[in-house]
């Protein structure tokens, strides 16, 4: 097929390197915002009499019926071409003959990519929101249900103190809460129009940037035309936020798949986002999670990616940037993929608080409470850390609990010991008794609840 810079050359490209150059094959997925940004452009073209007013109009209707006959699956796209951008203008001009060749008229290419992308970004980040959001009331309701379910809470993996599996499940909650920011954060700060930037320097012509950036609900125009053509750091920032959110959903995993084991039990996914095995019948595999776990590297790998194509590049537009549209959209395919299964695996799973409650029985998870007894009767902190811990190695010594031991065991310690001390160290008041904002007492997770309800409510987009 021959090039839009045939003129320039006496030979066609290689077919290989013409293969190797073309990336049709993944910015064909943009052809929406191609085209509308091409109509917004027209629209400015005609407006500001650079083109007449009768071409502008047959190139803004031809537009519009390209994008419906894409849509209808009429007009297959040609994978012979280079990119999107010069299959509809080949389109066009098939279409309506030389009015289409008006189209590019003080433009470029190089800005005509950079305002795609945004758009195209600008448009499916909202999918990913709304599925976080979701994944958010899902994880509150949860929460909900699970009010009253103690479980040990972690550190180092040792069971640390008691919380309930509403505040644990809450703080996932919260970490998406600002994933969204983030990404709303970085999609605001991309919605400046590149658009009229051209190849790198501007143009001869009186454009109207301002037209156009407003007719595609961009806050306004880029105002450098060499950084509108050479960053990518709005694709970055994207990919960064991304990486945070499959963290965050790679360690809820990692938490799903060990709850799931026969060790803990604290939880059971349903049959239908599970799997079993081929040969060990009394399988049933976590392997969403699994999954969702392993493809965070290719989120991480695309963002390293993307920050080492970019480190060497001299301003202004080079091709080796045509390599952030795989990683940015692979990035963003497998975040809202991974949301997808995530949130009906999370509203399907049972928790199984009596198991919860037995592994929270059996970690002398209430020894600070004790130690926090003997202090408020008057003895200093450390001297309290220091008894409990001998009174927890006699517990271990004699295979009994806190609870269990009985008071003229404790008496033996310390006089300040009296029968009280067992209603203190109760799992149930350990979890009460943490009252401060933030911790696992109940009002503290009602709180939590009704702050991200809150949050998921209000429309923001
Ligand atoms: N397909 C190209 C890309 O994705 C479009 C821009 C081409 N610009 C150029 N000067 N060759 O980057």
């Amino acid at each position: 097929m021959e090039k839009l810079w045939a003129g320039r050359f006496k030979k066609e490209l290689d077919k290989t390197a013409n293969d190797f150059n073309s990336s049709i094959a993944f910015d064909s997925r943009m052809y929406r915002q191609d085209i509308i940004g091409s109509v917004a452009h027209a629209e400015m073209l005609k407006a500001k009499r650079i083109i007449p007013e009768k071409s502008a109009e047959r190139i803004i209707d031809a537009l519009y019926g390209i994008l419906d006959d894409i849509d209808s699956g009429a007009l297959k796209i040609d994978f012979e071409c280079e990119d999107i951008h010069m299959f509809v203008e080949k389109v066009l001009t098939e279409r309506i003959g030389d009015d289409g060749k008006m189209l590019h008229t003080a433009r470029s290419r190089n800005d005509q990519v950079a305002l795609d992308i945004r758009l195209y970004l600008r448009d499916m980040t909202k999918k990913t929101v709304s599925l976080l959001m979701s994944l958010i009331d899902i994880l509150c309701k949860k929460a909900m249900e699970n009010a009253d379910a103690v479980m040990p809470g972690y550190t180092h993996l040792q069971r640390a103190q008691p919380i309930t599996f509403a505040h644990h499940i809450l703080a996932y909650g919260m970490m998406f809460r600002r994933d969204v920011l983030r990404i709303r954060d970085a999609v605001g700060r991309m919605n400046e129009s590149p658009l009229g930037a051209c190849a790198l320097a501007g143009t001869t012509y009186d454009t109207d940037r301002d037209m156009t950036a407003s007719s595609l609900g961009f806050d306004g125009v880029m105002m450098n035309s060499i950084d509108a053509v050479s960053d990518r750091d709005y694709c970055i920032e994207l990919m960064s936020a991304f990486s945070t959110v499959m963290m965050h959903l790679s360690r809820l995993s990692e938490e799903l798949i060990l709850w799931s084991s026969w060790e803990f039990k604290f939880v059971e996914l349903d049959d239908s986002f599970t799997t079993g095995s081929s040969i060990m019948p009394q399988k049933k595999n976590s392997d969403m999670a699994e999954l969702v776990r392993g493809k965070t590297g290719r989120v991480y790998g695309n963002l390293m990616g993307m920050l080492t194509v970019m480190k060497g590049l001299p301003l202004a537009y080079n091709k080796d940037m045509q390599e952030d549209k795989e990683a940015i959209f692979e990035s963003l395919d497998t975040v809202n993929m991974c949301l997808e299964v995530f949130c009906p695996m999370i509203e399907t799973m049972s928790v199984l608080k009596e198991n919860m409650l037995s592994a929270a029985k059996n970690g002398f998870i209430n020894a600070t409470d004790l130690a926090d007894y003997l202090t408020k009767k008057g003895m200093p902190f450390r001297a309290a850390y220091k008894l409990t811990g001998t009174i927890v190695a006699r517990c271990i010594d004699e295979r009994t609990v806190l609870e269990e031991l009985p008071l003229e065991a404790y008496k033996e310690y310390s006089e300040l010991f009296e029968e009280d001390l067992y209603g203190e160290i109760s799992l149930k008041s350990c979890v009460e008794k943490r009252i401060s904002k933030g911790g696992t007492g109940s009002a503290s997770v009602n709180e939590q609840i009704e702050f991200l309800k809150k949050f998921t409510s209000e429309k923001n987009d």
